[in-house]
């Protein structure tokens, strides 16, 4: 059977190295479509600027999470320098959920400026998983800062953004409108100065769980894990959920999304990516299950996704 590598840029079908950084998974009538930065922008900024991204969002397909089949990119850079958009400016960590009512696949991204003193939410429809994604606008919710982010559906329907804010001291969830485009006034800040990123989160017995980062870049550092009974909190901050060898340093890597159990998952899976940033798209991927044990998270290094043991 197929596996990957755990920290190398896997390929896809055709023997192309995967450009979804940062991403996330959404699971749409049995097939898995996986969303991120598309690293390979063929133009670069002649400063030399590692963020310089311009290569917008790339999706692929799969009906195992092992096989992806490229869709290539769904959401495309613009070349108007007016736009989030443009070809100059920072697009990561891209998520998309389903609205069950729309029927629309709702993409939410970080969008940022070179300097990264943008730091907003933006936010595109697509009617179809595949795209292509329509860029709506993008917010400061609720006129706060936001970095690194993500979005969560609860099992009431309702979905939550949640980015760095305060200059990343502080965790921001906000509910969204009921149509998931735009955040709405209800909010609550978490992890007051503890300078996180890489949110990522699963719903698991009951319970809300988080896996994010510290804050020190493209270099990885420990990661973080919380736990809370509601999911706008109030959130209780955990050990470090990774064991074994590299755990102090996330084995290289920092958390991008937690794929939920599933059909060909018996437990939630962890996503990290290991940054590259001299040449991003080379950046690697690493796919762990997530396991409990004593009212933690745990995760443990393994050498491929899957795992021929698991
Ligand atoms: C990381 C963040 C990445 C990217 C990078 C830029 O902390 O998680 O998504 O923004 O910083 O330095």
């Amino acid at each position: 059977m197929k596996s990957h590598l755990n920290g190398e840029c896997w390929l896809d079908d055709d023997g192309n190295p995967i450009q979804a950084h940062g991403g996330g998974i959404l699971e749409h009538n049995g097939v898995y479509y996986w969303y991120g930065e598309n690293r390979d922008a063929v133009a670069r900024k002649e400063n030399g600027n590692k963020n310089y991204l311009g290569g917008g969002v790339a999706a692929y397909h799969s009906s195992d999470l092992v096989h992806w089949k490229s869709l290539s990119v769904v959401l495309k850079a613009s070349d108007d320098p007016q736009h989030d958009l443009h070809v100059g400016n920072v697009l990561e960590r891209p998520k998309v959920i389903y609205h069950p009512t729309s029927k629309k696949f709702v993409m939410w991204m970080h969008v940022d400026s070179q300097d990264y003193k943008m730091a907003r939410a933006g936010v595109a429809v697509a009617d179809d998983p595949a795209g292509p994604f329509r860029y709506l606008q993008s917010f400061r919710p609720n006129q706060f800062m936001s970095r690194d982010q993500t979005v969560f559906i609860d099992r009431d329907g309702i979905a939550y953004h949640i980015g760095a804010s305060d200059n990343n001291a502080t965790a921001m969830i906000s509910q969204l409108s009921d149509d998931f485009l735009s955040p709405s006034r209800k909010f609550v800040k978490a992890f007051e100065k503890r300078y996180m990123e890489a949110f990522s989160f699963v719903e698991h017995a009951g319970k809300y769980w988080m896996l994010a980062s510290g804050c020190t870049g493209w270099k990885p550092n420990q990661a973080r894990s919380a736990v809370a009974d509601h999911f706008m909190g109030p959130w209780q901050e955990l050990a470090n959920p990774c064991v074994g060898d590299g755990a102090d340093l996330t084995f290289g890597g920092q958390s991008a999304y937690i794929i939920p159990a599933g059909r060909i998952n018996r437990g939630p899976v962890a996503m990290f990516d290991i940054w590259r940033p001299d040449d991003l798209k080379t950046s690697g991927y690493v796919w762990l299950p997530i396991t409990w044990k004593g009212g933690q998270m745990v995760i443990r290094h393994q050498p491929r996704w899957p795992n021929p043991m698991d």
